[in-house]
């Protein structure tokens, strides 16, 4: 398996701001903004996508230790420390916030080296997992109105922007398309995701 999914720790977080800068050039949020969503914010779901293999190169890059060392030397060294293998092997991130029976998506961003390998896809569908699984039930978001990539990946899976927020983006006073799922719960919505995820999961598997 070469890709990881798992929750965000306190401990990601200066990658994912690396990533963050390198994915929104223009806008991101401070540290305290993401320690504050999982220390405080009891509603919100975060996750990091990881690429192993990048964990592996690199240790062995930085390290000169074989595979067995590495996994030595991954399990004992302490969670994810700033620019250690284990945090540098974060490809993208995700996360969404839980309001009563909506979810909405606060961030989604893939590592501009990553991008376009199918990876924004799989943490999306991976954030409709969580919601239904959390009682989310119809999922939300803002993007910008220029941000076609982002947008074809949403209307992929059934978003439809239903309003526009006027200069929502304080950087460029950018508009901000409103774009709503259905329910996501019906049996369409599911047949839809189970035949792009069993796409996208060929996909993977074909390109290693
Ligand atoms: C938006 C983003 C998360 C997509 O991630 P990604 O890993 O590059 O996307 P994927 O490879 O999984 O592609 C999924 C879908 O996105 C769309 N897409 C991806 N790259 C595209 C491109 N260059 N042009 C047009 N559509 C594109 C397509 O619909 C694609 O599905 P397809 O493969 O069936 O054509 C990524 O581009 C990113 O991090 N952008 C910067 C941050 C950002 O804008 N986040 C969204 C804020 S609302």
């Amino acid at each position: 398996m070469r890709y990881l999914i798992e929750s965000m720790t306190i401990h990601d977080i200066p990658r994912v701001i690396e990533i963050e800068k390198l994915a929104y050039p223009t806008s991101q949020w401070p540290q305290s903004a993401y320690r504050r969503e999982l220390q405080e914010n009891q509603w919100a779901y975060y996750f990091v996508l990881r690429d192993l293999t990048y964990e592996k190169q690199i240790t062995s890059d930085k390290n000169g230790l074989d595979n067995k060392s590495h996994k030595l030397f991954s399990f004992l060294s302490p969670k994810n420390a700033a620019g250690n293998p284990k945090s540098d092997s974060i490809v993208g991130y995700a996360g969404l916030w839980l309001t009563v029976d909506e979810s909405h998506i606060t961030t989604i961003a893939t590592h501009p080296e990553w991008q376009g390998k199918g990876l924004g896809e799989l943490m999306l569908i991976h954030l409709i997992d969580t919601s239904l699984n959390i009682g989310g039930f119809r999922m939300t978001l803002e993007v910008r109105v220029s941000n076609f990539v982002a947008q074809n990946l949403y209307r992929k899976y059934g978003f439809t922007a239903v309003s526009t927020r006027p200069r929502y983006y304080s950087d460029n006073n950018e508009d901000a398309y409103i774009m709503w799922t259905t329910d996501i719960r019906t049996q369409n919505y599911r047949e839809m995701v189970e035949n792009h995820r069993t796409k996208l999961i060929n996909r993977l598997i074909q390109e290693g």
